[in-house]
Formats: structure tokens, C-alpha cells, sequence
């Protein structure tokens, strides 16, 4: 049987750190408060002249680098963002064309924080079906330029980032095993970024009103976040036949350490289980899953035969979870 496996990771953070004591200079917030309900410590923010696709890039190379595959031999791009460099075309046009993936063709996918896990299951599903063998899946997001940096609620809580894969289809056991997504447009206002778009244009009074900032109802998305997460991991395992106890490591979405250990809890996962980096980046988007999967890679900690759990939650609200034979 032929499966599609991950060959290659890659990652890109940005120099710039914001930590929690720079935050306490600009909104009435406290170290101790960040950590206490976040878990975040410190953010990467892009320089401004670095654009999502540049970060996208830098990673794309990266895990091209890593699986030793050349640009060209990539059939299609797909990439996760809702923070693109342009309402349209694609980033992931801008990715194909910086790397030289010249026979490839590319798309954004829109899917907030599950941008990843909705790109990596679009990818698969096509190298599967037998039209295509490898490709490339990107996490890459520049939210540092959507956030309102005078509202506390919301701007201690993201980061820039991405991360990408390469993926290749090859006979065997191992690879993606099952993709499981979801939507539910109800709860679009929970969390969301109103303009500038067609609904609400870059008026004088759109701008003063910060509509093209991102907005969030935090303790409402909460709670859903955990549920959410929670079933779709469990959706996952079930359908694979597998428990809690074959997962060598769960790769959440990093939004926050309590939605994180909350989730794992209910899931009955150990500490050593769960891949942790939300400290370092806080949210990040749809870069969360892939930078932490480049890390735990890099870091020695997935080996052949190891299986990976990731699940995300997201505006939409989206959520979904992959489960992967390393
Ligand atoms: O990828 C998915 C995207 N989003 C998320 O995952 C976010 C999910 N939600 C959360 O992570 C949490 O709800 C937050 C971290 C955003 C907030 O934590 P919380 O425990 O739900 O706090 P809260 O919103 O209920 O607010 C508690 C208090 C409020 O003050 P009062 O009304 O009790 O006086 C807030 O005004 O904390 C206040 N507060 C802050 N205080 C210091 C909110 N933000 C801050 C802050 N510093 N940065």
C-alpha cells in the first residue's frame, strides 16, 4: 500500500523577541499574568520587511534542504495562512516562485489556526488519489501586523512564524494515516478579523474603528477549543483502531498552555507525550503545528515507526486532527 510520509521539516522564526516585560511597557498587563493564563513567555515578530511568504520561504528551503529534494521536483504547494501578503494572488504563488518550484502549482488555504492540518489533509488526499508524488505543506503567518497592540486581551497572545514538510508518496505501512476536519461558521464572531475586505472596506471610519484587527471573545473560545480538540483527537485514534497509549507524541496547536494541558488531560496523554513550545512563540496561527513538528524532529524525538497525533482549533471556527506513522 502506498502512503504519503513526511521527508523533510523545516522551520523559520523570525530574530525580533517580544517577551512579556516588553508587553508591560505598552499595555497594562504582567509577566506573571502571561504566564500564569497563557504559559507564553516571549514571541517572534517579523521585521517589516519581512512578509509571510518570506518566512514561508525561509522554511520551505529549509525542509527542502532537509529531505533532499530540489524545488522542482515538487507537484503542488499548499499553505495555511489568513495573514497572506496579498488579499490575492496566493502566497503560496509568491512561495513557488522564490524557490523555484517551477513545476508545481500552488494555493492558500484559509482555515485560521487548523490552516496546517486542512493544508497537510488537501496535499495528501491529492498525492493519494495518484496525481501527484511529492509536495510541499506550509504553516506561515505574520499576525504581528493584525493585532491591535493596545488591547491586552488579545496582543499578548500571538507571535509570527512558519514552518513547512515535505511530503513524499511511497510504498509501506507508514505515513498519514487519517485527516478528520471540521467547521462551524455559528461561532464566526468569537474570533475573527472583520476588514479590510469586501464586507467592510478601508473606510475613514473602518479605519479608526481598527476593523482590520483581530478580534476574540478569549473565555468563549476557550472552552469550545478543548472540546473540540479533544473529540477530533478522539475521532482520530477510534477510526485508526488506536489509544491515548500508542501515541509516541501529541502535536497540538500551541494557543495557550492550559487549552493544551486541559486537552491532554481529557485525553489521558503524559507530559511526555505532548510537544510544549508555546512559551517560546505564543500563537502563532497556523505555524504552530509544523514549527513544533520541525523542532521535536530536529530535536531527535520522532523516530521511524513513531506515531504523531496533531490536532488544531481555529476561527471559523475550523478544527482537525491528522495521525501519522513516522
Ligand atoms: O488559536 C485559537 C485562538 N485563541 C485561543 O486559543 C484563545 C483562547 N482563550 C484563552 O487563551 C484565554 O481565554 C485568555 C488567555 C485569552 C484569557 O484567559 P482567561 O482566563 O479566559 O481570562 P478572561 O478573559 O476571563 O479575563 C480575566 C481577567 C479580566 O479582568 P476582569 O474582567 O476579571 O477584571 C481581563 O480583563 O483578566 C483580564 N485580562 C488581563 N489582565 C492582565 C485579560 N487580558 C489580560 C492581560 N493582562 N493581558
Amino acid at each position: 500500500m502506498k502512503r504519503v510520509r513526511v521527508i523533510g521539516t523545516g522551520s523559520y522564526l523570525p530574530e525580533k523577541i517580544l517577551t512579556n516585560s516588553d508587553l508591560e511597557k505598552m499595555v497594562d498587563t504582567s509577566d506573571e499574568w502571561i504566564v500564569a493564563r497563557t504559559g507564553i513567555e516571549r514571541r517572534r515578530i517579523a521585521a517589516d520587511n519581512e512578509n509571510t511568504s518570506d518566512l514561508a520561504t525561509k522554511a520551505a528551503q529549509r525542509a527542502l534542504e532537509m529531505a533532499g529534494v530540489s524545488a522542482d521536483e515538487i507537484d503542488v504547494i499548499v499553505l495555511g495562512t489568513i495573514t497572506g501578503d496579498y488579499p490575492w494572488p496566493a502566497t503560496a504563488c509568491v512561495v513557488q516562485h522564490n524557490i523555484g518550484a517551477t513545476n508545481a502549482y500552488a494555493y492558500d488555504i484559509s482555515a485560521a489556526c487548523s490552516g496546517f492540518v486542512y493544508a497537510l489533509s488537501n496535499a495528501v488526499d491529492y498525492l493519494q488519489a495518484g496525481r501527484g508524488q511529492k509536495a510541499l505543506v506550509i504553516g506561515s503567518e505574520v499576525l504581528s501586523r493584525v493585532i491591535d497592540w493596545t488591547d491586552r486581551n488579545t496582543c499578548v497572545l500571538f507571535g509570527d512564524g512558519a514552518g513547512a514538510v515535505v511530503l513524499d508518496l511511497q510504498d509501506g505501512d507508514s505515513g498519514v494515516l487519517s485527516s478528520h476536519l471540521h467547521s462551524d461558521g455559528s461561532y464566526l464572531e468569537l474570533l475573527y478579523q472583520p476588514g479590510f475586505s469586501t464586507r467592510h472596506m478601508a473606510t475613514p471610519e473602518a479605519i479608526a474603528a481598527k476593523t482590520n484587527t483581530l478580534k476574540m471573545q478569549g473565555n468563549e473560545v476557550f472552552k469550545v477549543a478543548v472540546r473540540s480538540l479533544t473529540d477530533v483527537s478522539k475521532e482520530a485514534l477510534a477510526a485508526n483502531q488506536l489509544t491515548s497509549e500508542d501515541v509516541k507524541l501529541f502535536i497540538p496547536h500551541q494557543a495557550n498552555r492550559r487549552i493544551l494541558e486541559a486537552t491532554a488531560k481529557r485525553l489521558k496523554l503524559t507530559d511526555e507525550q505532548c510537544f510544549i513550545n508555546v512559551q517560546d512563540y505564543g500563537n502563532t496561527s497556523g505555524a504552530t503545528i509544523p514549527i513544533a513538528m520541525d523542532e521535536a524532529n530536529r530535536q531527535g524525538l520522532l523516530q521511524e515507526g513513531d506515531l504523531v497525533l496533531m490536532a488544531a482549533f481555529g476561527g471559523g471556527f475550523t478544527w482537525g486532527s491528522s495521525l501519522l506513522r513516522w
